[in-house]
């Protein structure tokens, strides 16, 4: 793993857009796997500059991470709407090239199927991370054992009650959503795990520094040959000096 420690989150996104951009000109048909939640705000910010200086995005496919079960595409807490507000209507990326779950399918399993097929068809180049307060990735949630394909999971107390900021009230956080598995994660080329602020300390150093854990899903990512882990000062404050030269384990 390599570990990149920024000043600010600005700095963080406009590094980590960077290596986005590198995959989009490099590749023929650069496949991105993308993340919500508040961490990766700041990459997309970067990207629409970077798009609005004259990077074409035509040709890009994206596959999202996760979505939640239940609630409508334009319902303004759902990860479609998100990708949609953040990035999507900023850029050139055809709507036929995004991926994202159907939350609202009304037959979940073969919504799973149907998403794993699509990752499949397009395996990932580079692939955007954050990670919960618990160590989950996507919506893999700490637990005895880990999903490979893209499937259904009830999220877990402290990821309802982390996302319900989100929300009107706690009743009203989705208590289920779809997810990207573990081997679809794992068979990306390249991994960005992006992580901001104290509260995300300690998980960021058990994750990285840790023992490879199911309860601490992120943890997984040391068994990974190209993972880049993108910090600010708060979010690295539980990792010693010495592990914060470029290579972690
Ligand atoms: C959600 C998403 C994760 C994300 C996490 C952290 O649970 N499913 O993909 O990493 O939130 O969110 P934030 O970046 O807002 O801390």
């Amino acid at each position: 793993m390599r570990l990149r420690v920024f000043q600010t989150q600005r700095d963080a996104g406009v590094y980590t857009a960077a290596q986005v951009e590198r995959i989009i000109l490099e590749e023929e048909r650069p496949v991105l796997g993308l993340a919500t939640g508040s961490t990766p705000i700041p990459l997309y910010e970067a990207l629409v500059h970077l798009y609005q200086s004259g990077l074409d995005m035509a040709h890009v496919t994206t596959i999202n991470l996760d979505e939640y079960i239940g609630i409508p595409a334009m319902h303004p807490q759902s990860y479609r709407f998100f990708m949609q507000h953040n990035l999507f209507r900023h850029v050139n990326v055809p709507l036929s090239q995004i991926h994202i779950p159907d939350g609202m399918a009304l037959d979940l399993p073969a919504e799973c199927a149907r998403y794993d097929e699509v990752i499949r068809k397009h395996p990932i180049h580079l692939q955007v991370l954050g990670i919960g307060v618990n160590g989950h990735i996507g919506f893999n949630e700490p637990d005895d054992l880990l999903v490979s394909k893209t499937h259904v999971v009830h999220l877990r107390q402290e990821t309802v009650e982390s996302n319900a900021r989100f929300f009107a009230s706690l009743d009203d956080v989705p208590k289920r959503a779809i997810t990207m598995g573990v081997q679809a994660i794992l068979q990306a080329q390249h991994i960005v795990l992006m992580a901001f602020g104290e509260e995300k300390a300690d998980i960021v150093a058990r994750a990285i520094l840790g023992e490879v854990r199911t309860d601490v899903p992120a943890s997984i990512l040391q068994l990974h040959r190209d993972v880049t882990v993108i910090l600010d000062e708060g979010s690295a404050s539980k990792i010693d000096a010495a592990s914060r030269t470029a290579t972690v384990v």
